[in-house]
């Protein structure tokens, strides 16, 4: 089947008892036993079923599994928030003593879990540039257990060539793990290219309303299976309300992508042209120095956008505070168009000098692109220039 109906229909069907076509909310923490019996083999994995919702529950594993089919993979795990799937994916993976190269530009709460938390578990994690083959190379080691990428990357909209960073993993002989966040699996499926381990925050593009938090894992069955056993301990599950949420935004995820695709390039080649802006950092435009790669590895550019203004962050600030319909908030892959400075907000976990080595500069605004008419966001961003 194509992405667009497995969007649709891929691991759902009408329910066995009344026939509902929308799945049942199992909203329920715990799940009553047959007899004692039944309950201890339950708990000794004899017997399959459900215990509590912490350990397992229907809604969730079927928003699991039409994630994994629809990333291409074979089993996933839904987790209460996208760090919570990067930190669980982290220590079924690496232990004490032994480290992660990382992209250097990735989400700034990413960016904080690995630089401040991991390590007081004994995981070091290595930054570089990722998009260059030759710094990958040196900074992997023998205790390095795990290759980690966002592309496009989490605000510069940077590309890493995924095909290229698994074949580098894969000579090493660990896996390559891809936030598919900004992209989503009907624009990239990183599976296909060659990676091993896919995460996203759902409370983007998946869950696409701007209502829930949530994140998912996805990988080899094995994999999922001996990351759950340590997850449910963990304890980071998601309600069953916000996974059927999930479910029912992801149903539009592919019209939704559409349209976010054409008009962020609208958007884009607007402020490409307008004196105010300087650079403007969006993969779908030809001057992207990504545009290429991800041309051959996306089939769409999706619905973000970085640029800076001219005059830095004083000028970034008063385009933010001028923004009428544009909405100044964290966040992104909403039906509403989203405007922050990520400087100052969700990358205010970077020192000055670790964002512009990211490329991320003191005027660098990011813009996730709505679901609104091209031509009215146009104006509101065309008045918000006019007052710099
Ligand atoms: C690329 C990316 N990955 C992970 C996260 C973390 O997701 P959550 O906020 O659901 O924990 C975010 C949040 O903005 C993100 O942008």
């Amino acid at each position: 089947m194509h992405i667009e109906t497995d969007i649709v229909h891929g691991g759902q069907h009408p329910d066995k008892w009344t026939g509902a076509l929308s799945p049942p909310i199992y909203q329920t923490s715990t799940f009553v036993f047959r007899d004692a019996d039944h309950g201890a083999r339950l708990f000794k994995g004899e017997e399959k079923g459900h215990i509590y919702t912490r350990i397992s529950n229907p809604t969730i594993e079927l928003l699991a599994s039409k994630i994994a089919l629809l990333e291409a993979g074979e089993a996933g795990l839904v987790f209460a928030s996208g760090l919570a799937a990067i930190f669980n994916v982290v220590i079924a993976v690496v232990r004490s003593g032994e480290n992660i190269v990382s992209d250097d530009t990735i989400y700034g709460g990413t960016y904080t879990l690995f630089k401040n938390i991991l390590p007081r578990l004994g995981i070091e994690v290595i930054f570089v540039d990722v998009s260059n083959p030759g710094k990958v190379q040196s900074a992997l080691n023998d205790r390095t257990r795990l290759l980690f990428i966002e592309t496009p990357a989490n605000p510069t909209l940077k590309i890493i060539d995924i095909g290229a960073c698994a074949e580098q993993a894969q000579k090493k002989g660990i896996p390559l793990c891809v936030d598919n966040t900004f992209a989503t699996p009907y624009l990239q499926r990183p599976i296909d290219l060659g990676a091993e381990i896919i995460v996203h925050s759902a409370t983007k593009y998946f869950g696409g309303h701007g209502d829930i938090i949530g994140g998912v894992a996805v990988g080899r069955e094995e994999f999922i299976h001996a990351m759950w056993k340590g997850a449910k301990d963990v304890g980071a599950s998601i309600s069953p309300f916000n996974a059927w949420l999930i479910l029912r935004g992801l149903k539009t995820l592919a019209v939704r992508m559409e349209r976010h695709c054409a008009t962020a390039q609208k958007i884009a080649e607007f402020l490409e042209k307008h004196d105010k802006v300087e650079t403007v950092y969006y993969p779908g435009l030809k001057s992207h120095p990504g545009h290429e790669i991800a041309r051959r590895q996306m089939r769409g550019f999706g619905g973000m956008i970085g640029f800076d203004v001219k005059g830095g962050k004083e000028t970034g600030k008063t385009l933010m505070n001028s923004v009428g319909l544009c909405t100044l908030a964290v966040s992104l892959g909403d039906v509403d168009t989203l405007i922050e400075h990520p400087g100052s907000m969700t990358h205010s976990g970077y020192t000055d000098q670790e964002l512009l080595d990211s490329g991320i500069k003191p005027g660098f605004v990011r813009l996730s692109v709505g679901l609104e008419h091209v031509d009215d966001l146009i104006d509101d961003l065309k008045q918000a220039l006019g007052k710099i």
